[in-house]
């Protein structure tokens, strides 16, 4: 997890001013561009969770799907995307939310889960927390439980593990 954690560090790249003024990009290409860069961040994600019974990794589009699709795998679980609006087929479940820039709505199949099933939440950055605390919600509205939500990144600053009261939220890196 350290090694993962380092290698993180040394190749998410910080892009300032996008995708508008003020914002700073966190670029995870160049991390994911290396196979053994990929495979040890997807594994240490996947670590804490591999006797935790999670029936179905959550990935939230579009990053959170490199790294959600990778943990399932390790895991033996099922993926289940959540997708922004217009993406899936009906019937949805949808929540609106306020994003670092702009604001977005999100949805979930509303077959996809099941009251009960054991759910982990993967997302590429934890920053504001809008998006982890609306698949949050999303993912409990459906009757499921949340196992855990993990990022590769939290911008701590940014406040988002406030947002998720009672959840337990991890990250490989924490800046
Ligand atoms: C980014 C990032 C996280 C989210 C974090 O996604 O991938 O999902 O923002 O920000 P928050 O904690 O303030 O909600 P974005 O919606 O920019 O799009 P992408 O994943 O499709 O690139
Ligand atoms: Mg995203």
């Amino acid at each position: 997890r350290a090694t993962a954690g380092r290698r993180v560090s040394e190749l998410v790249r910080d892009v300032p001013d996008f995708p508008k003024a003020g914002v700073t990009y966190k670029d995870i290409t160049p991390l994911i561009a290396h196979g053994d860069s990929l495979r040890l961040v997807v594994d240490a994600l996947a670590a804490p969770y591999q006797d935790r019974g999670v029936d179905h990794v959550i990935g939230l589009e579009a990053r959170g799907f490199i790294f959600g699709t990778g943990v399932a795998l390790a895991l033996g679980a099922g993926f289940v995307p959540i997708r922004k609006k217009g993406k899936l087929p009906p019937r949805t479940v949808s929540l609106d939310y306020e994003l670092e820039y702009g604001s977005a709505t999100i949805e979930l199949r509303e077959d996809s889960l099941r009251p009960g099933d054991r759910v982990l939440v993967i997302d590429d950055i934890l920053a504001t927390g809008g998006t982890a605390r609306a698949a949050a919600e999303l993912v409990e509205s459906q009757g499921a439980q949340i196992v855990g939500l993990d990022v590769v990144l939290e911008l701590r600053d940014l406040g988002g593990r406030g947002e998720l009261p009672g959840r337990s939220v991890g990250a490989l890196v924490s800046v």
